[in-house]
């Protein structure tokens, strides 16, 4: 998809089937090569992020299948050591493959890994936790040269990195004792990994706390359903905000929400909540004060972009504060281009509620960013075309199908 064209202005309602997580499904399939095996991974979502970790995998040797939303991956051959640069590079997470190749072989050869541009994305905590665990890195022309298992011992990072949390957790499945995560991100999809592991034969302890221990253990191939995408719903329930519709969510566990259903709430949107379901209702909206962005359970930083696109005709100001990424208000021009009133000054970015929005020619800048840009023009009064539609389909399945069944009238090229 390059394009989307929205003609904005009709409330979004109607019920959506939530899609299984993209931050949960990319882990698991790097640990997929981390274990020889059979696997059946169902409620996989449809994204271009997914797509691509496949073609790394089988790229490595791994045989993979699909059958509706289920893959199914046999990693029981041989593998290599050294992921497709052209593929590496075009997914932060390809950097996970680090640990799960470190763990099966003990070595591994990556390229410095893209994803979408947040700011500074380093991956220094990643390395010096390896480093710890004994496992020796040298950097070469853009690559990354491992070698060794890891062994056991004690990390502590300086700070809860989801991506560190889990490179570590797929190396420590390779180490010859013991591995304690001190610090280590507390992410549901952090859980969802450590479920699979789990039914893997893996023998953790801690996942969702910020001390983890993996232990030794015999590993085997396994069966897992893929969490439900927080960060998908949490978009839909933005655009049934910005445009004041009644929507209903299923297949999603509401407390992995908390923090963006209590900005809702606070902003007036009338929610319920049942086991797997939530309901918005919105009307107006007004200011619900300060959002600051954290790791988990704070206000997610992918939520941040969405929210704020919900907020932009709420009365009253809402103050952003970004805590995790560097750069992560690349959508504000294409929002105020829709007229919003937005001031932006390093990590603070201050949305001043207007009545109505306009529709404009813009273009996306990154994922979260997309969504946002998308949610605005679905308020905005006329039509507005998003050019670089393309990053979408990296997070989010059948994106502009989803949108016309709750009433949006959108096209895509
Ligand atoms: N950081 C470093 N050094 C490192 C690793 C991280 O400085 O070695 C910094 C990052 O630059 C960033 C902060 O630490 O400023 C947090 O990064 P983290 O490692 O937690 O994030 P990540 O693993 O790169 C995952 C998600 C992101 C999500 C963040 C935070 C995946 C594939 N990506 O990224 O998702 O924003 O955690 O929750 O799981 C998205 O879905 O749109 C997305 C960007």
């Amino acid at each position: 998809m390059d394009t989307i064209y929205i003609t904005g202005g009709r409330p979004l309602s109607g019920t959506l089937a939530v899609q299984g997580s993209k931050n949960a499904v990319l882990p698991i399939l790097a640990a997929t090569a981390a274990i020889p095996g059979r696997f059946v991974l169902s409620n996989c979502p449809a994204i271009r992020d997914a797509a691509v970790t496949r073609s790394l995998l089988e790229h490595l040797g791994l045989r993979i299948t699909e059958a509706d939303t289920c893959l199914i991956v046999d990693s029981r051959g041989p593998i290599r050591a050294v992921p497709e640069a052209a593929l590496a590079c075009q997914l932060r997470s390809s950097a996970l493959l680090l640990g799960a190749l470190l763990a099966r072989l003990g070595e591994a050869e990556i390229s410095l890994p893209g994803g979408c541009v947040l700011g500074q994305r380093p991956l220094d905590y990643h390395l010096d936790a390896l480093e710890r665990l004994g496992v020796k890195i040298r950097r070469e022309n853009g690559r990354l040269l491992c070698k060794g298992r890891p062994r056991s011992g004690t990390v502590i990072f300086p700070y809860p990195s989801v991506g560190t949390t889990e490179n570590l957790m797929l190396a420590a499945l390779g180490a010859n004792g013991p591995v304690r995560l001190i610090g280590a991100a507390r992410e549901p999809e952090i859980r969802d990994l450590a479920v699979f592991l789990t039914a893997c034969g893996a023998k953790i302890t801690g996942a969702g706390t910020p001390c983890i221990r993996i232990e030794p253990a015999p590993l085997h191939g396994a069966a897992h359903r893929i969490l439900p995408d927080r960060m998908e719903a949490a978009t839909w329930l933005c655009a049934a905000a910005a445009t004041g519709g009644t929507l209903t969510l299923t297949d999603l566990i509401p407390d992995q929400l908390r923090a963006v259903l209590q900005v809702l709430r606070l902003a007036g949107c009338e929610i319920t909540e049942a086991d797997a379901e939530l309901t918005v209702r919105a009307g107006p909206l007004h200011a619900p004060g300060a959002v600051v962005t954290g790791p988990y359970p704070a206000f997610p930083t992918d939520a941040q972009a969405p929210v704020m696109a919900a907020l932009l005709r709420a009365s009253g100001s809402t103050l952003f504060r970004e805590t995790v990424f560097s750069d992560r208000f690349r959508h504000v021009p294409a929002l105020c281009a829709m007229g919003a009133q937005i001031e932006t000054a390093g990590d603070l970015a201050s949305v001043r509620g207007v009545p109505a929005l306009h529709g404009a020619e813009v273009s996306a800048t990154d994922l979260r960013g997309a969504a946002a840009t998308v949610i605005a023009a679905l308020a905005a009064e006329d039509e507005s075309i998003i050019h670089d539609a393309r990053h979408l389909d990296r997070g989010y399945s059948y994106f502009p199908e989803r949108l016309r069944q709750l009433g949006a009238e959108v096209h895509a090229e």
